[in-house]
């Protein structure tokens, strides 16, 4: 009876499991989900279309393998920050229209060369932040078309196993591949990086006698990184972004990555922004410096950030800005300026004007510290005092007012007397000199 009754219950558990299996797709479609873009799936990853493009989202989800059951159609597969240790062969072979793989951030010390079979259309590869010590350039021969491999910060043995691993990321034409790894060991060639070691050395059996050729000195010391690509995180969903926070710098990394758009720089020591700092990050859209020790920001520190649309620069030390700073930001639409110890002078004024000649920007945090008479004010309260006593200044306003049209940067610096608005530290209003303008 016993038994029986076992082998019922056995029996039910059998035919639930595979009802599960094989309606769950259906009631998805017909329960709740059906009106929504993202899909859920094990483990609680999100499934989404951008630009006709899947992305399936499984990152930080404690994952220590690929799962069964996800979608196959999907375009880009997001791994990052799991505890996958180990990639056997054929993991991914499924997913054939896979053009991006992130792998970065996880535990993964080894990867069997059929690991990517089947992947003929991936262009994308990350695998930075692991714990790799060897792999071979086998396991890439069935990604042809791979154009970026990412292998930075992973403890590479260099060794003769490394040896044609090192060979195919210095082909010349392999611009994008394993840039920044550097070797963990052997001693002597701690910190080299491997698209610049001499790889006839990997394979020579007499290491010792040859590292004292010129060329290959040992090194003292690993090297120290300090550019942006090795210090911070890059991340390519849902738009490049570059996650510097915490990372002690002192100055804005050198080498940031072109195609970044929105860039994390919040929390560091930096105190200063000099010309040109991000001239080369053109898509820039999000910049974020709040959280640093800023005191001055050079007039031409955004130059060339054309489309970039919000900047947070609260909890700094800035006191006003320089006559100029804000001309290149055409797009601006956010401006976090709060808790920085903005001084209520004279040289706040260029600040004030641009924002009143730049209705679509919105700005937070704006209040005088200094001096006393004004603490707490909202500083357009204070340039709003301070016109009420000059009746020319306030005329000028009014008359810019009638016209929102005029707002562009150069048309507004037509109309004010460049002189007047100068970064000079500080200068009692003169109103002869208001008179003099008309
Ligand atoms: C900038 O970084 C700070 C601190 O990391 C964060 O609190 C703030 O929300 C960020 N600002 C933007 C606009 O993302
Ligand atoms: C301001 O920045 C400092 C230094 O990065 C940080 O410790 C502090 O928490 C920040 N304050 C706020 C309100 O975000």
């Amino acid at each position: 009876m016993r038994l029986l009754c076992g082998l019922l219950l056995l029996l039910c558990l059998v035919v639930w499991a595979a009802e599960a299996r094989k309606g769950g797709k259906g009631r998805r479609m017909r329960g709740r989900d059906r009106s929504s873009t993202v899909k859920r799936f094990a483990a609680d990853c999100k499934e989404s279309t951008v630009n006709g493009e899947k992305f399936f989202d499984c990152q930080d989800r404690h994952l220590t393998a690929v799962l069964l059951g996800w979608p196959e159609d999907i375009h880009h597969l997001l791994l990052a920050r799991n505890r996958i240790k180990v990639l056997r062969d054929n993991t991914f072979s499924q997913f054939r229209n896979l053009r991006s793989l992130d792998l970065q951030q996880n535990e993964i010390s080894r990867i069997e060369e059929g690991t990517f079979n089947g992947l003929s259309r991936l262009t994308t590869l990350l695998l930075q932040h692991n714990r790799l010590h060897v792999a071979s350039e086998g396991m890439l021969i069935p990604m042809p078309q791979l154009k970026y491999l990412r292998l930075h910060d992973n403890p590479w043995r260099c060794d003769c196993e490394l040896d044609s691993l090192v060979r195919f990321i210095q082909v010349p034409s392999n611009r994008n591949v394993g840039n920044y790894a550097r070797c963990a060991e052997p001693r002597e060639f701690s910190g080299r990086q491997l698209k610049k070691l001499d790889a006839e050395l990997l394979c020579s059996p007499q290491t010792d006698e040859l590292i004292l050729h010129p060329d290959n000195q040992p090194l003292p010391a690993p090297q120290k990184k300090s550019d942006a690509t090795s210090l911070c995180h890059t991340y390519v969903h849902p738009v490049p972004r570059l996650d510097c926070r915490k990372r002690d710098l002192k100055t804005v990394p050198a080498d940031i990555p072109l195609d970044i758009v929105r860039l994390d720089l919040s929390r560091n020591s930096i105190k200063q922004l000099r010309p040109k700092e991000f001239v080369s990050v053109k898509d820039l859209k999000l910049l974020n410096l709040s959280g640093n020790s800023l005191e001055s920001i050079d007039t031409a520190a955004f130059t060339g950030l054309l489309y970039l649309g919000e900047l947070d620069l609260s909890n700094n030390s800035l006191r006003y800005f320089q006559y100029g700073v804000l001309e290149d930001l055409y797009f601006l639409r956010k401006l976090s300026l709060k808790d920085n110890p903005w001084i209520c002078d004279y040289n706040i004024h260029y600040l004030i004007y641009w924002l009143k000649h730049h209705p679509g920007v919105s700005y937070t945090g704006l209040v005088c510290s200094e001096p006393e008479e004004f603490r707490g004010w909202p500083v357009e309260n204070y340039v709003k005092t301070y016109n009420a006593e000059c009746p020319k200044d306030k005329q000028l306003s009014q008359l810019s007012g009638t016209n929102p049209a005029d707002n562009a940067p150069q048309e507004f610096t037509a109309e004010i007397d460049e002189e007047e608005l100068g970064p000079i530290p500080y200068r009692a209003p003169k109103k002869f000199e208001i008179i003099r303008l008309t």
